[in-house]
């Protein structure tokens, strides 16, 4: 089952230049807007002890601020050396301005 969790405004989003860290019941995700849709994947790199959401945003490809590895926002797939190692995604939607984050249970 799905359960959906408020994670933040879209507004603080847009206003963070499409790259915003989230706290969502204890987990430290990295939020993208790409072209009014968003995204979501946890916040540390696969690779290292980085932050995605202080990296660099291109497209639907997010820069580790450490390496310059690249994953793909939309699955969290990695599309860049040296990350091998996908970064768990998941399922982000917008209600009323809102940004809700699916979490599996
Ligand atoms: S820590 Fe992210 S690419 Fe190395």
């Amino acid at each position: 089952m799905t359960r959906f969790v408020r994670a933040a405004a879209l507004a603080e989003l847009q206003g963070a230049d499409g790259v915003l860290a989230a706290n969502v019941e204890g987990r430290s995700l990295a939020l993208y807007l790409v072209d009014g849709e968003v995204f979501a994947t946890d916040d540390l790199c696969t690779h290292g002890a980085a932050r995605l959401s202080e990296g660099y945003l291109d497209g639907d490809l997010i820069e580790c601020p450490l390496h310059q590895g690249l994953f793909n926002v939309r699955d969290g797939s990695p599309a860049g050396a040296p990350c091998t190692v996908p970064v768990k995604s998941y399922t982000a939607k917008v209600e009323g301005g809102e940004i809700l984050i699916g979490i599996e249970e």
